[in-house]
């Protein structure tokens, strides 16, 4: 958990974009933070301060001149027992009052009175943070040393304008709380993952072999997106023409079962995404000398033997990754077929994608996928192979991170 022990003091302050402070203190805790909470007056005609301590297991901050609170904790300690200050949704209010000094009430003297590191995600209407006296009051705040998150681009919710002004997604404020608290660590650091790419070669005999079309150009992207992010990644490669990723440590294979021995000798890991268009079947006992054809003689029969599924071996492996992602490659029933293999490969996520010829998936440089988890089915746009791999690979951080 990557906000492990940390201690949070998150002002909700009154805008709208409370609702979504809800969610953010969700995304904390669940990264292992403990959230302390404190309103304004104004926050509290938005959310009720009822929701915001159940959410955070903790008791609401609302009053300066509370006796009991003041005796108990006091707000020049609720200032200082924290590693971060956020302010979240942060109005144009609370930002001038701060800009300025002003304490005069509980949020705007715990800002005053801290000497903890403070991140504000403002929310306003686009006019109110256009306006000179917020830009001011902005870079003012900036050069005191307080850190933005947002606002976004967007249309509000109350009056439908469009512009700067929405508060950023709860996931945003949260990587931006994790770059401020662990130093800019990458999310993936420490962290071990294992990819499968390309087709496999199955020999018929020296000079021949079974293949299919996979170029490994998802795989691979797949590999360095999650080495982009930190994680240290073994890629299992069967034979393909592009280069091998930097960053990866990468295992050149040509049959299935020389892929299921490199991946089981790279365990442990924390995820495992396969990828690899493993060859169902090899050749039962590939010849080993070249097979010459006898003039007046049948074509020699082929007879194939199963190759080991290594999703299903990983998916069920006493050893097994965290998380264990694998595709599925079909020409009809996408969805269907997708969940039957979650199921029966003993998956977290299968990543299905719709291999018809028509499709020029296979081989080609962008794709069309579908998410299917146990929670259910996202449908991803048509996106380039890079960005499918930076979506999952965030996806992953995530998930991990929980
Ligand atoms: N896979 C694997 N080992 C195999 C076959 C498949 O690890 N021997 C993995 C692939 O890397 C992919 C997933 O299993 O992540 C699904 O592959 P796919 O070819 O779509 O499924 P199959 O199990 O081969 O099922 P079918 O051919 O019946 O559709």
């Amino acid at each position: 958990m990557t906000l492990s022990g940390k201690r949070i003091l998150l002002i909700i302050s009154g805008g709208i974009a409370a609702y979504k402070s809800l969610d953010l203190i969700r995304r904390l805790r669940e990264r292992g933070a403990e959230v302390r909470p404190v309103m304004t007056a104004a926050a509290q005609e938005f959310v009720t301060p009822l929701a915001v301590g159940a959410l955070s297991a903790s008791h609401v901050f609302t009053d300066l001149f509370s006796r009991e609170d003041e005796q108990d904790v006091g707000h020049i300690r609720l200032a200082r027992e924290c590693d971060l200050v956020i302010v979240a949704p942060a109005t144009a209010d609370l930002m001038a009052k701060m800009a300025s000094g002003l304490a005069n009430d509980l949020a705007s003297t715990i800002l005053l009175a801290t000497d903890r590191p403070v991140l504000l995600a403002p929310a306003m209407n686009p006019k109110m943070w256009a306006h000179p006296a917020t830009r001011r009051n902005r870079k003012t705040l900036s050069s005191d040393g307080v850190r933005f998150v947002g606002p976004a681009a967007g249309e509000m919710a109350e009056s439908g304008e469009a512009g700067e002004g929405r508060m950023a997604e709860p996931l945003e404020i949260v990587a931006a709380v994790e770059k401020l608290l662990n130093g800019g660590q990458k999310p993936l650091a420490r962290r071990k993952a294992i990819v499968t790419s390309g087709p496999t070669h199955e020999p018929i005999d020296p000079v021949r072999y079974i293949a299919n079309r996979s170029s490994g150009k998802q795989g691979h992207a797949i590999a360095a997106a999650l080495a982009k992010l930190g994680a240290e990644v073994t890629l299992v490669s069967g034979p393909v023409t592009i280069p091998d990723p930097s960053g990866v440590r990468v295992i050149h294979v040509e049959r299935a079962e020389e892929m299921r021995d490199a991946v089981l000798a790279a365990l442990p890991a924390d995820v495992a995404v396969m990828v690899a268009a493993v060859a169902d079947w090899r050749v039962a006992s590939a010849a080993g000398n070249k097979i010459k054809k006898k003039p007046g003689e049948a074509p020699p029969p082929l007879q194939l033997a199963e190759n080991p599924d290594i999703l299903k071996t990983i998916g069920h492996h006493p050893s097994r990754p965290t998380l264990v992602i694998g595709f599925a490659a079909e020409t009809e029933n996408v969805t269907e077929n997708g969940r039957a293999k979650l199921e029966r490969k003993g998956a977290d996520y299968i990543l299905a994608n719709d291999v018809s010829h028509a499709t020029g998936i296979m081989g080609g440089d962008r794709n069309r996928v579908k998410l299917i988890g146990r929670n259910g089915v996202e449908d991803w746009p048509d996106m380039d192979k890079e960005d499918v791999a930076a979506k999952l690979a965030a996806r992953i951080a995530d998930a991990l991170s929980r």
